[in-house]
């Protein structure tokens, strides 16, 4: 027998499975198990019956171009259409020079990771973040410093604080700082507009890169979110902007963008080439296509009150079914509520086996959006998917589960 182990690389050997999508493996062959698990949006919301249409049209008009290999930037047609999308509806002003279209925006977030990071450089992020992001930037080799959030996103004071205090050569490790403004991931709090000034200036002052992440804010609830990315704010060219349709059209398509000046869209490209050749040609024209249509138009203007009220009715439960000795965040917009448990000793971790078993409900443990060890006692609980009363039977079972603790 061949030992498969021995050829393994450093990263095959300590990659480890990303909790998410392990649960999801589990839990989509468990109907009797409530998930409050995977970012998935409502499948309700999908365009259905338009995609067909556009995919129809697309490959019967287009079909030697959306059938065939295709730039590695993305199909021209493609790219211009979302620099137009963002001057629309994000006053973010790009040319189709910086735009490099990515296999949704995970990958995206991968091949930043390749251009930008060396073994041991660091990432600022806020803490918790996203956790595939988290692992994307492990896998090239990184390092965090992680900056608390509250209810106005990352708290700028304390990223100020800890880069005047860390050493210059330190510093000149630190590659760009990932942030998710608005309705981010884990949390769905944003950053106000005071600290996103504050955040541009940081950057300027200590000459910083900013990765912006950006899947949710066309899917805020408030009245009075700032939703200007920070990329529209930019005046020195020194941020990156990160897109995708995953959630506002539908992920199935694996459409995501890469906002990228100067020579970084062009290095981003390279990197790209090795590995997919391009995203999806066919479907890289059918999401421009139902852009131009004014389907994500359609989905967004639905998805923000179906969300919101699902938001409400997880608000509402853990408010009703979750002991004192909790916290949560109190999301504007998104996918998801942030909990800690406060209880010696706790641990989602330890515990989602019997909470599957037992509970017949799953969250994400929220270890894995921590980048520097703690949140072993949080957890993270999407509102999405699930119906109004599976949200919160499911709040109801992980009271439970707290209280037995
Ligand atoms: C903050 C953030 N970034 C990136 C992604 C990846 O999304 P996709 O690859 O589907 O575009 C997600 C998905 O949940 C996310 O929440």
């Amino acid at each position: 027998m061949l030992d498969y182990t021995r050829l393994y690389s450093k990263l095959a050997k300590s990659i480890k499975a990303s909790e998410i999508r392990e649960l999801l493996a589990i839990i989509s062959r468990r109907k009797d198990v409530i998930s409050l698990a995977g970012g998935v949006p409502d499948p309700e919301l999908f365009p259905r019956e338009k995609l067909a249409e556009i995919s129809k049209y697309v490959i019967e008009y287009h079909g030697n171009i959306a059938l065939q290999y295709s730039e590695t930037k993305g199909v021209p047609e493609a790219r211009d259409t979302i620099c137009k999308f963002l001057s629309k509806t994000k006053s973010i002003k790009c040319s189709e020079d910086e735009v490099v279209i990515s296999t949704g925006s995970q990958s995206a977030l991968d091949l930043i990771a390749r251009v930008f990071i060396d073994e041991g450089d660091i990432v600022v992020s806020e803490n918790p973040s996203y956790l595939a992001a988290i692992g994307a930037f492990k896998n090239a080799g990184a390092r965090f410093i992680g900056i608390p959030i509250d209810d106005d996103g990352m708290k700028t004071s304390e990223l100020e604080e800890k880069l005047r205090k860390i050493s210059p050569d330190e510093r000149r490790r630190i590659k760009f700082i990932y942030t998710i403004p608005i309705a981010q991931n884990p949390s769905g709090v944003s950053l106000s507009r005071d600290r996103k000034k504050h955040l541009l200036e940081i950057a300027s002052t200590y000459d910083l890169l900013i990765v912006e992440d950006d899947p949710y804010s066309f899917l805020v609830f408030e009245e009075g979110v700032d939703k200007t990315p920070l990329k529209a704010m930019d005046q020195e060219a020194r941020v990156i902007y990160i897109g995708t349709v995953s959630k506002i059209l539908a992920p199935g398509l694996r459409i995501g963008w890469i906002v990228a000046p100067d020579d970084s869209a062009r290095r981003i490209e390279l990197v790209k080439q090795y590995v997919d050749l391009h995203t999806s040609t066919l479907t890289q024209l059918i999401t421009a296509e139902a852009i131009k249509r004014g389907v994500v138009d359609e989905v967004v203007s639905k998805a923000v009150p179906r969300y919101r009220s699902k938001r409400d009715t997880m608000l509402k439960a853990i408010r009703d079914y979750f002991p004192d000795c909790t916290w949560h965040s109190k999301p504007v917009g998104g996918m998801f509520i942030f909990a800690y448990v406060y209880k010696q000793g706790f641990d989602t971790g330890a515990l989602l086996q019997k909470a599957i078993e037992k509970y017949k409900v799953a969250y994400v443990p929220g270890g894995g959006f921590h980048v520097d060890g703690t949140g072993r006692n949080s957890m993270r609980l999407s509102f999405s998917y699930p119906s109004h009363e599976q949200i919160t039977s499911g709040i109801e079972r992980i009271g439970k589960l707290i209280k037995e603790a």
